[in-house]
């Protein structure tokens, strides 16, 4: 049966009894209703499928009652994790929309007539917030006009970034293969980059080509990054920028890092990832952070990590909007126009409407919405630092520059005095991981933990830390909801650091 020999009636009841039960999803304060560890879940869900059908309803109820309880809640007020809440309004309309639409951005023509160019409007309207110009829309003929594609995450943009940089050293690689691994060198800051870069030199051939360089406060060691791009001169393809890395969110001096690439070599392809900085540049008040990005080659944007769009939806917006045209590809069964997005988006064929979500989000909030929103997430992010500040067994690592807060418990018989020892560190780590464990293990709330230098010296310079981490893009977090995850953490740890020796 298809939607086009059922009851529509009756399709529509389905959907409605959907919608309400996503809803109630949504709204639920918990991000888990229902915690098992993966083996139980593995055995009740990998199983053979049934010779016979089942009905609608019934798979509804089954999925709501076995299912659904063992879903994460983005949006429940206690998730301070990793991403967004994905539940913007105006971008869950434009997500079912675009499912039910089954338009595909592979062509214009006849798979996707009037999808093609709300993405290009949606390109158009990114490029505009970093700073990028845009041609008169009468001069846009062709998607090499758009300046940028749309991708499945920072992952993919972040890949075709590193195409263009590797066509830009070499031009003709994609076709000849790459002939000298050694001349395709790439430098990122060490420790603190996404591992998206390093994947990606893999995955287009070059191999393990980067180059670490030392940071200091989140951000390049300039010297070290000079006397890199010196020593290295020739041989490298492209030089990554963070705004916003990964783990704190700070924004890298973009234009510093300009300027000394390109005093050393004009060719170098400069790439920011602003996968999390992108918010940065909703807000005349935050934008400064930004200065710079124009002189940047290419920008991968996130809106999936930062404007509550749920996943996924990714792009890479370049500054040359022709510069797209050396790894773009041409086929005679399809994609022989002048509007079809499946000739510039590198390993991706089919694609699905996914810039409708951005575009209804960013219609129903305007510019004046979308500065709002980032401000009032740096501003929750400091009122959280400040509480972290009031409490002697809390240490944050870093000052929040965007919503990220990275900070961590101290066990109550040290004395937070820098340098500490090396057993002192592997205490203060080995109770943060414990603390991680148990919050993951209970799922009332929800933090992020990685391993991250402290490269403000806050216990030790050069330590590798386990911090943990806040988030502020969460809408529904109140100022209470701070005061009881700090409560919550050192009750835990209090409890906890007396087994940890
Ligand atoms: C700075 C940065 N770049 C790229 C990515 C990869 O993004 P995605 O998971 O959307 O592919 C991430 C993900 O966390 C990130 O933090």
């Amino acid at each position: 049966m298809t939607a086009a020999d059922a009851d529509a009636d009756d399709i529509s009841d389905v959907l409605h009894r959907v919608l309400d039960m996503a809803m109630r999803f949504k709204l639920q304060p918990d991000i888990f209703r229902e915690r098992l560890p993966p083996e139980r879940i593995r055995d009740m869900l990998v199983v053979d499928l049934p010779r016979e059908a089942s009905s609608l309803g019934a798979l509804l109820e089954s999925f709501e009652k076995t299912i659904l309880p063992l879903c994460k809640n983005e949006a429940s007020p206690r998730f301070l994790g990793f991403g967004d809440t994905g539940d913007d309004p105006a971008s869950l309309v434009g997500g079912v929309l675009g499912l039910f639409t089954q338009q595909n951005l592979i062509n214009q023509s006849f798979d996707a007539p009037s999808a093609t160019f709300v993405e290009i409007a949606v390109l158009r309207w990114l490029r505009d917030l970093v700073g990028y110009d845009n041609p008169a829309v009468a001069d846009i003929h062709t998607v090499w006009d758009a300046g940028g594609v749309i991708t499945h995450g920072g992952t993919t943009s972040n890949a075709t970034a590193m195409m263009l940089a590797r066509e830009h050293k070499a031009p003709g690689t994609m076709h000849e293969g790459v002939r000298n691994p050694g001349d395709f060198r790439v430098i990122v800051p060490r420790e603190i980059g996404h591992y998206s870069i390093k994947s990606a030199l893999n995955w287009i051939g070059v191999g393990d080509q980067a180059i670490e360089v030392d940071t200091h406060g989140f951000r390049y060691d300039l010297a070290a990054l000079e006397r890199a791009v010196h020593d290295n001169r020739g041989r490298i393809m492209a030089v990554i920028a963070y705004a916003g890395d990964s783990r704190t969110q700070t924004v890298e001096h973009l234009r510093r890092v300009r300027d000394i690439v390109r005093a050393l070599d004009s060719r170098i392809w400069l790439h920011v990832d602003a996968c999390w900085g992108l918010v940065a540049a909703f807000s005349n008040q935050l934008c400064h952070l930004l200065d710079g990005v124009t002189e940047f080659d290419s920008v991968t944007v996130d809106p999936h990590k930062v404007m509550a769009v749920p996943y996924s939806l990714s792009a890479l917006l370049v500054r040359e909007p022709a510069s797209l045209r050396a790894v773009s590809s041409y086929s005679d069964l399809i994609m022989q126009e002048d509007y079809a997005f499946g000739q510039v988006t590198p390993f991706i064929g089919t694609k699905g409407w996914l810039s409708l979500k951005l575009w209804m989000m960013m219609l129903s909030h305007g510019r004046t919405g979308l500065a709002a929103l980032a401000e009032q997430r740096v501003d929750k992010a400091r009122r959280f630092a400040a509480l972290l500040d009031e409490h002697p067994r809390l240490m944050r690592l870093h000052d929040p520059e965007l919503a990220a807060v990275a900070f961590v418990y101290l066990p109550s018989d040290i004395c937070p005095v820098p340098p500490l020892p090396d057993e002192q560190i592997a205490r203060i780590n080995a109770v943060n991981q414990r603390l991680h464990d148990r919050i993951l293990a209970d799922g009332t709330w929800h933090l992020h933990q990685f391993t991250l230098p402290d490269d403000h010296a806050r216990l030790r310079a050069g330590a590798t830390l386990y911090p943990l981490r806040f988030m502020a893009n969460n809408p529904r977090t109140t100022d209470t909801h701070m005061a009881d995850v700090i409560d919550y953490i050192t009750t835990l740890g209090g409890n906890l650091e007396g087994d940890i020796r």
